[in-house]
């Protein structure tokens, strides 16, 4: 029997301190003016003394689980994407599954940094097609507050703080109605890795170090990437980008959102963007998008929903779901 991974709902969560850019521009040399017309980003949360990843991934569990009307005992499996864990190990998502109270199946990290949720998705869908899950916690959670550098006006100004999550479940495809994950494609390049990465770690410098960004170089390949990405899971699920309803995009820049949008000819209309209030929120910026489309009633069951991102390795992917 062939099964299909099917959304069950989607929920987030985000810190309560909203950082404006007339805020950063206290601490750098840098003005409201120039990130806007640059990025697309107003403002962005930043979580609080004490608030932890793991927090913010508990609360958008939460908030999923109650959209898909599913209780932890239903839950056997949480891949978590995150770059910024609560510590080094155990697994993040090894804390979330003990608040949350499942007692069950597997919960493990996955990082693939800004494209850590398409990772995810990918990672459970994987299990719950081949039958070693029944229902599955997709989260992307981060606290990027604490690895940016605050005197680097080139990137503090652009990360935030946020949590989304999934749930999905295997169900025969014949039952399933179309609905569900129907292609996901995931690459690596490591010959990139230097192009966006954190100067510190528990082998190379025993320290948590701060992010650094070729921002201009990393931009040209995330056009690139994300376009080619978008169009190979189309192909491969035999659906023209025409018919997909809603684009989420990873939320890096509204200058990439809108570059990917000419280059493959998208109607801006259908592109759901919150770079504005969320920054780029790193593994969480997927399924906070989602969140918000679908609880404004953009998204509406039965929809096909193309999700995309690049982030540090270089990593990229996109991911179609009829939701
Ligand atoms: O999610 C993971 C993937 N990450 C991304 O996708 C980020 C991709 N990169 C970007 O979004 C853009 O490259 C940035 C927003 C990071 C930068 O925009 P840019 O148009 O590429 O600017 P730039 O780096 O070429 O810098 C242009 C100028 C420089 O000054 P000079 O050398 O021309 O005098 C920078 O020093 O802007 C200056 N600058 C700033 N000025 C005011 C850089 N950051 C700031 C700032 N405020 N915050």
């Amino acid at each position: 029997m062939r099964l299909r991974s099917v959304y069950l709902g989607v929920g987030a969560h985000l810190p309560d301190n909203v950082v404006t850019n007339d805020d950063i521009a206290l601490r750098v040399d840098t003005s409201d003016q120039w990130v806007v017309e640059r990025t697309g980003i107003r403002e962005r949360r930043v979580a609080a003394v004490g608030e932890k990843t793991s927090d913010l991934a508990i609360a958008a569990a939460r908030a999923a689980l109650d959209r898909a009307e599913c209780a932890p005992s239903d839950i056997d499996l949480i891949v978590l994407a995150t770059a910024t864990p609560d510590l080094t190990f155990p697994a993040t998502a090894a804390r979330v599954q003990a608040a949350l109270g499942v007692a069950q199946g597997a919960a493990f990290d996955v990082a693939a940094v800004c494209s850590g949720f398409i990772f995810a998705l990918a990672t459970a869908d994987n299990f719950l097609v081949r039958g070693q899950a029944k229902r599955a916690l997709v989260i992307g959670a981060e606290t990027f507050s604490r690895i940016v550098d605050w005197e680097d006006r080139a990137t503090c100004v652009l990360f935030g703080d946020g949590a989304g999550a999934v749930v999905l479940e295997a169900q025969p495809e014949a039952e399933a109605n179309g609905r569900g994950l129907i292609a996901t494609h995931i690459r690596t390049d490591g010959r990139f890795h230097d192009l966006l990465y954190v100067d510190g770690g528990p082998s190379e410098t025993g320290t948590v170090g701060k992010l650094r960004m070729q921002g201009n170089a990393v931009f040209r390949q995330a056009v690139e990437h994300i376009s080619g990405a978008m169009v190979e899971t189309c192909a491969a699920a035999g659906v023209p980008l025409s018919d997909i309803d809603w684009f989420v995009p990873h939320q890096a820049n509204q200058r990439i959102l809108d570059g990917v949008a000419r280059r493959l000819s998208l109607d801006p209309a259908k592109i759901v963007s919150t770079v504005a209030h969320h920054g780029n929120t790193s593994a969480a910026s997927v399924p906070l998008a989602l969140n918000e489309a679908v609880r404004d009633g953009r998204v509406r069951r039965g929809d096909l929903v193309l999700m995309e991102a690049l982030g540090g390795g270089l990593t990229w992917g996109a991911a179609l779901m009829r939701v």
